[in-house]
């Protein structure tokens, strides 16, 4: 499957696994990009050292194009910069600001900028940065989320840049995909879908609970804080939101979520967790590899785009 996104990353299927925190390590980024379509390792907060050794591990079970996911906000974010470039990345998508500031040393060494952007503005000014093309995230994403639908903002963003455009957020299986082809996307991100693969190394209780919500079952807090996370609902979620109501400070909330996506991925905690997942949460409902996901959608997708 030929688009401008399988062209530019040099992958066989536009099909991106989304950067995440804590899941988007080395075994899942790896299993995707084998798979043909584009893995991400998730750098969050993570040391430059970590991430290094992060990219290494990838390396040794795949040759193919593998990217890292930069939130621009970490700390650590000029070290895992230089990180990538030292480590021959491909690819780097980037999230929380804008990556001006590294683009001239990525652009040197040949590395695909792809900044995650939730707004036609960002879109805009990431293209005159000189991004590669762009992530058009919905807010039915899981994780960090803006405020305008896939719906919404793919075909604006479409209509406003002159580069590659890929939709994130809601899609999880062919149609999703046809959709966002049909909104003028060149190629789509998934995150959801991802946490649950076979490779994935999240807790089998969080897999369980994405695997069981309905449509509904996803709860957005950090509204009144201006950092709207989408997760499944439980008790962190509820006692998050009451807090909210309550007027409780930004500290306050942090210190109430701190650690608390490790929590769930590494130790299976649902309960005190951050369950991170997106609106189609609902229409996941089985454990595949990489490549059975990867395949499925593409047999669906290139059903309904051929009819
Ligand atoms: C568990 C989880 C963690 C995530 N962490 C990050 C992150 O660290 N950086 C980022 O840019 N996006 C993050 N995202 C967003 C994904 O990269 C992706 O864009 C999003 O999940 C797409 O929407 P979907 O969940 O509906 O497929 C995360 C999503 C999930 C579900």
């Amino acid at each position: 499957m030929k688009t401008a996104v399988t062209e530019l990353l040099g992958i066989e299927y536009p099909i991106i696994q989304g950067g995440m925190a804590w899941v988007g390590e080395y075994h899942l980024a790896a299993a995707v990009s084998e798979a043909g379509g584009l893995g991400i390792i998730g750098a969050a907060s993570a040391p430059a050292d970590i991430v290094r050794e992060q990219i290494r591990k990838a390396r040794e079970l795949t040759s193919k194009p593998i990217g890292v996911n930069v939130m621009l906000l970490n700390p650590n974010a000029d070290e895992v910069a230089k990180v990538i470039v030292e480590e021959g990345v491909e690819v780097v998508t980037t999230g929380a600001g804008s990556p001006a500031k590294f683009m001239e040393m990525w652009k040197a060494a040949g590395v695909k900028v792809i900044p995650v952007v939730a707004s036609v503005a960002m879109a805009k000014l990431m293209e005159r940065a000189g991004a590669d093309a762009v992530v058009a995230e919905g807010m039915e994403s899981g994780g960090h989320i803006g405020s305008a639908t896939t719906m919404t903002l793919v075909p604006q963003v479409v209509d406003a840049v002159d580069i590659p455009v890929i939709a994130a957020g809601g899609i999880a299986d062919g149609r999703g995909f046809a959709a966002a082809f049909m909104l003028g996307a060149q190629g789509v991100q998934m995150g959801t879908r991802f946490v649950v693969a076979k490779e994935s190394i999240v807790h089998d209780n969080y897999k369980q609970k994405v695997i069981k919500a309905r449509d509904i079952d996803s709860e957005v807090t950090g509204m009144s804080t201006g950092h709207p996370v989408r997760q499944i609902r439980n008790k962190m979620t509820r006692e998050y939101l009451k807090l909210e109501k309550e007027g409780a400070t930004f500290e306050e909330l942090e210190y109430l979520t701190l650690g608390s996506l490790r929590k769930a991925v590494m130790e299976g905690d649902v309960v005190n967790g951050t369950l991170m997942a997106g609106q189609c949460a609902g229409m996941v409902n089985k454990e595949q590899t990489c490549r059975q996901i990867i395949q499925e959608i593409i047999q669906e997708a290139s059903a309904l785009l051929n009819k």
